[in-house]
């Protein structure tokens, strides 16, 4: 697809744009609104560079893409309350969102897109990366496809089976963020299709991850887990992901709907901080 509101230069042959040239305050500029609708379509995660963007400016972008999600898990700015800072200091040595995800599935209504603003970026490394659950899906056997396709799964916030620990011990670490109520984690629970389908492209991607899937529908967590560890390990072949790096002033959407990310802990001894702001929570399909 060609854009004549900016440029987008592609981050990898799997998914990823770096949009180039757009203003996200020129809220009078609908053609453009309507091209950066369509290149998150295209490309799943757009990165727009060159912005220099408040809070309030953040939220009314990220208004083009759909109405705020709530956040359980980390207190929100007293103006904005959807919207939670993203922090690191130097001195920590845990970070947020490590290890692959979709965000907030174990709500009933997960948000379908999520926007992250970078406030201030560490000299070298804290990329995001992201991997095309589209793809993924699209790759797997037809035999696999059809086993898995209708089956539902149990999403829950404990973080259970996360590699490094659950929610409460994750977060005791993550030292510099204002993470609150990760005590009631275990009651964040919902159900949704391991295969879901996206409501706008009409494409099947898998919605599946060790992060948050708990177990199958009417099985149990000891007969479920190895089935979703092998599709969590396919998700995040590389040849479906792509890297996002940051510089201050940029703002990354991504489409939690085909889509997972992992933010890479590889910046002991920097600062890094981001705004994050869900919107346009959708139950999936
Ligand atoms: C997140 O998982 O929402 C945070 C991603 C990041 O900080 O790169």
């Amino acid at each position: 697809m060609t854009y004549t509101t900016f440029e987008a230069r592609p981050l990898s042959g799997a998914l990823g744009a770096e949009i180039h040239g757009a203003d996200l305050k020129a809220h009078g500029n609908t053609r453009m609104w309507d091209e950066l609708q369509q290149a998150l379509l295209e490309f799943k995660v757009i990165a727009v560079r060159g912005q220099n963007l408040l809070p309030a400016e953040q939220r009314d972008a990220a208004a083009h893409f759909g109405k705020p999600s709530h956040y359980p898990f980390a207190q929100g700015l007293p103006d904005i309350p959807e919207m939670t800072l993203v922090v690191k200091e130097a001195q920590d040595r845990r970070n947020f969102g490590n290890g692959w995800h979709s965000d907030t599935p174990y709500l009933a209504e997960p948000p379908a897109i999520t926007t992250l603003y970078a406030v201030e970026t560490p000299p070298r490394g804290g990329d995001t990366l992201f991997t095309n659950t589209q793809m993924a899906y699209e790759e797997l056997s037809t035999g696999l496809r059809r086993m898995i396709d209708g089956v539902s799964g149990v999403f829950s916030a404990s973080l259970k089976y996360r590699p490094g620990g659950n929610r409460q011990e994750h977060h005791a670490k993550i030292t510099s963020m204002p993470v609150t109520n990760t005590d009631s984690a275990d009651r964040y629970v919902s159900r949704h299709p391991i295969v879901r389908t996206h409501p706008q492209t009409g494409a099947k991607a898998l919605y599946c991850s060790l992060t948050h899937t708990l177990h199958l529908d009417e099985m149990t967590e000891r007969e479920s887990q190895p089935l979703i560890k092998m599709l969590y390990e396919h998700a995040s072949t590389p040849e479906f992901t792509c890297r996002v790096r940051w510089e201050p002033g940029q703002m990354t959407f991504w489409d939690n709907r085909c889509t997972m990310h992992n933010a890479v802990n590889d910046y002991h001894g920097a600062r890094r901080e981001m705004r994050r702001l869900t919107v346009r929570p959708e139950k999936p399909v």
